[in-house]
């Protein structure tokens, strides 16, 4: 019978141990900080409806108009793989009826989505991201929390050379502006501009001036910077932000020309950049979004968010050689040697884990040599040789693996003896 599939869809992976032990440690500090933080977690649906994402990400994006999974289920309703986490998360908001209740609402998340893009290294089409998003509140100092949490997740994952790019693009009363500006200062060198650049010109100027091109680079080197053309509103947040970025001892770089892809940011944009990954290289990302909320049929209710990419950030710490050194992950391997019941090794097994100890046994009646490579291969701290003659008078040999120093224990106290030794070696 031929096989079904011989590899996983391009774009996708698979992750395997030990690689899966460094997401779980990765993940387990996002969920540790985000309890230091003050924001709990939130679960949505991997799809969606189709129009959350066209109403929430935008339907002039890259990534609605060519990059997500749509499909229509059995009833004929258009769905979507969700893309990214913000737009999910703000439909439940609604749904739920939070704008109502206490605010702020502070929401993290940690999750698949799925974007059809080019593969490449750190680009893939199911990708894994942990995001945060705040609801209900203008103040700078939200700002500045999101980034510290950013920063401090990077730092305790032990990324290094990571840097803050900061920016504003103001809000639906200053954009309008710039974006005229833009426009003048654009068309007249539209010629100039890469194949994508001049077909979004007229739909999202602001967005030429992030494209990577070469050409568009040299057409936009002297334009203005969003910055300067600020209402005073904006202008202070603006001045906020840095000046609370400061207190706080947040190094950053005020980029001007990071604008973000995604229709729903106002006033702060940011993203975090890890060198060694190329193009890719933006591994946390996020902004102000405060008219989505009412964009996407609720009241005003200001929000900041940010999602980073976890495969990246794994991946930097890999390419940078940083990679958590594996952990041991078995305490004791219960070994058996001769004619002992297979009863025998269940019931200590079954007794020590009771115990929360994290216990593996031979399942393939392999010989004691055999036996204690696998103990060791596996990490474990103590094997449990059940030796026939031990067994008999009612003893068990407990073996050290660093050392190899082996002692005969009663089977009456063999928790208990083990307990001592691996707290002792803990
Ligand atoms: P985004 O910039 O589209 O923003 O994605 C955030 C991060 O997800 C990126 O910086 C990158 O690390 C990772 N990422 C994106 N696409 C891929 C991919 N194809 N493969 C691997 N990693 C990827 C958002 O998604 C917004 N929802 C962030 C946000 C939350 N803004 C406010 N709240």
């Amino acid at each position: 019978m031929s096989r079904v599939a011989a590899t996983a869809v391009r774009g996708t992976r698979d992750v395997l141990p030990p690689e899966s032990s460094s997401w779980q440690w990765a993940e387990g500090i996002a969920r540790r900080l985000c309890a230091q933080y003050h924001f709990q977690e939130i679960r949505t649906p991997i799809f969606e409806g189709l129009e959350v994402f066209q109403r929430g990400i935008g339907e002039t994006t890259d990534i609605v108009e060519k990059e997500m999974y749509v499909f229509q289920d059995r009833s004929e309703r258009w769905l979507a793989l969700r893309p990214e986490g913000t737009a999910g998360v703000v439909r439940a908001f609604l749904e739920h009826g939070l704008p109502a209740g206490p605010l702020p609402v502070k929401f993290f998340y940690l999750g698949p989505m799925f974007r059809y893009e080019r593969p490449q290294a750190g680009r893939y089409r199911q990708f894994e991201q942990f995001g945060v998003e705040a609801f209900g509140s203008e103040s700078p100092a939200l700002d500045v929390e999101i980034i510290s949490l950013g920063t401090a997740f990077l730092e305790a994952l032990g990324i290094s050379g990571w840097q803050v790019q900061l920016n504003t693009i103001g809000c639906p009363v200053c954009r309008p502006r710039y974006r005229q500006r833009l426009l003048e200062l654009l068309r007249p060198r539209a010629d100039q501009l890469c194949a994508s650049c001049q077909s979004r010109l007229e739909r999202n100027p602001l967005r030429v001036l992030d494209c990577k091109e070469e050409s568009c680079r040299r057409v936009t080197a002297d334009v203005p910077a969003p910055e300067e053309y600020l209402c005073s509103e904006c202008a202070a947040h603006w001045q906020a932000v840095q000046e609370g970025l400061r207190a706080v001892g947040i190094l950053y770089q005020v980029t001007p020309r990071l604008v973000r892809g995604l229709d729903y940011y106002t006033r702060t944009v940011f993203e975090l950049i890890a060198p060694g990954l190329g193009s890719q290289d933006a591994v946390l990302a996020g902004g102000r979004y405060d008219g989505l909320v009412e964009e996407m049929g609720g009241p005003a209710v200001p929000g900041i968010g940010f999602a980073a990419g976890m495969d990246r950030l794994l991946l930097s710490l890999e390419q940078g050689g940083q990679g958590r050194a594996a952990e041991p992950e078995l305490d004791v391997f219960v070994a058996r040697a001769g004619d002992v019941p297979e009863t025998a090794a269940l019931q200590v097994v079954q007794e020590l884990r009771k115990q929360g100890w994290r216990v593996d046994q031979d399942y393939l009646g392999r010989s004691l040599k055999a036996q204690l490579k696998a103990a060791d291969r596996a990490g474990a701290q103590l094997t449990l040789v059940l030796g026939e003659a031990e067994w008999a008078q009612g003893q068990v040999v407990v073996r050290t693996m660093a050392t190899g120093e082996q002692e005969t224990v009663n089977r009456a106290v063999l928790t208990q003896a083990v307990t001592t030794r691996l707290q002792r070696t803990a």
